[in-house]
C-alpha cells in the first residue's frame, strides 16, 4: 500500500491513557449503581464523553436524570481522569512509539494525531509527544466523534493528504470503522484487533514500519 500519512489514535496507541478512561467511567458507574467491567469498557473506546456516558446509562435503573445531572457526571468523569493524567510523564511513551515516529518521519511519511480526546494537547505536553507530529486532529475539532470519520478526515485536511494514502492505526472498533468510512488505511492495535475489522492486526506500533 502506498502510504503518506500515518494518522494515529491517541488513548491505547501512543499512550496508554485507556487504562485511566476505565478507572473513572468505573466509578462513576458503579456510583449510579451499573456494575462496569473491561468489556463494557471497550465499547468506549474512541467514543467521545458524552456519548460515553449514554452507552454506560442504557443500563442504569435509577431515577431519570436530567441534562444538569449528566453534565455534573461528565464533569466528574472527567475531573477523575485528569487528576490521573498529571502523573503522566515522558517515561510513559514506550522506545517502540518514539522510535516509530522518527522512523516515519525520516522517510517522508507525515504523521498526525486522530483522537475523540479534548484532552489531548495535555496529554501530548505531559508526554512531550507535541513536536513529533506534523499535525493534531481531535475531540476540540469535531462535532461527531468516531465511528464518524471526522477526526480523521480533519487530520488529513491538515497534513494536505488524501484520505487514500492515510493509515489509521486504532485500538477501537469505532476507530476502525471511522478510518473505513474515511476512504482510509487501517491497522488494529489491541483490544481491536479481536474483531478483525481492519485491513491488518498489529502486536507493536513498529510493526507498521515492515508494512510501509
Ligand atoms: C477517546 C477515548 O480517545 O477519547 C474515549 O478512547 C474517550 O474513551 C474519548 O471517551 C474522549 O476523551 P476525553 O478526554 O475528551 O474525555
Ligand atoms: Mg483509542
Amino acid at each position: 500500500m502506498e502510504i503518506k500519512a500515518v494518522i494515529f489514535d491517541l488513548d491505547g496507541v501512543l499512550v496508554f491513557t485507556d487504562k485511566y478512561h476505565f478507572l473513572a467511567w468505573k466509578q462513576i458507574a458503579n456510583e449510579l449503581g451499573i456494575d462496569f467491567t473491561e468489556k463494557d469498557n471497550d465499547r468506549l473506546r474512541g467514543v467521545s464523553r458524552a456519548d460515553s456516558l449514554e452507552i454506560i446509562l442504557e443500563k442504569y435503573q435509577g431515577e431519570e436524570l436530567s441534562k444538569d445531572d449528566k453534565e455534573a457526571l461528565l464533569k466528574k468523569k472527567n475531573d477523575i481522569y485528569v487528576e490521573q493524567l498529571m502523573q503522566m510523564s515522558p517515561a510513559d511513551v514506550t522506545s517502540d512509539v518514539r522510535d516509530t515516529l522518527k522512523a516515519l518521519r525520516d522517510r517522508g511519511i507525515k504523521v498526525a494525531v486522530g483522537s475523540s480526546s479534548k484532552n489531548t494537547a495535555y496529554i501530548l505536553e505531559r508526554t512531550d509527544l507535541t513536536s513529533c507530529f506534523d499535525a493534531v486532529a481531535d475531540g476540540t475539532h469535531i462535532t461527531r466523534s468516531k465511528p464518524d470519520p471526522e477526526v480523521f478526515l480533519k487530520a488529513a485536511e491538515f497534513v494536505s493528504e488524501d484520505p487514500a494514502y492515510c493509515l489509521v492505526v486504532e485500538d477501537a472498533d469505532a476507530g476502525i470503522d471511522a478510518a473505513i468510512a474515511a476512504g482510509m488505511h487501517s491497522a488494529a492495535i489491541g483490544a481491536a484487533t479481536r474483531s478483525n475489522r481492519a485491513e491488518i492486526n498489529i502486536d507493536s506500533v513498529k510493526d507498521i514500519l515492515n508494512i510501509l
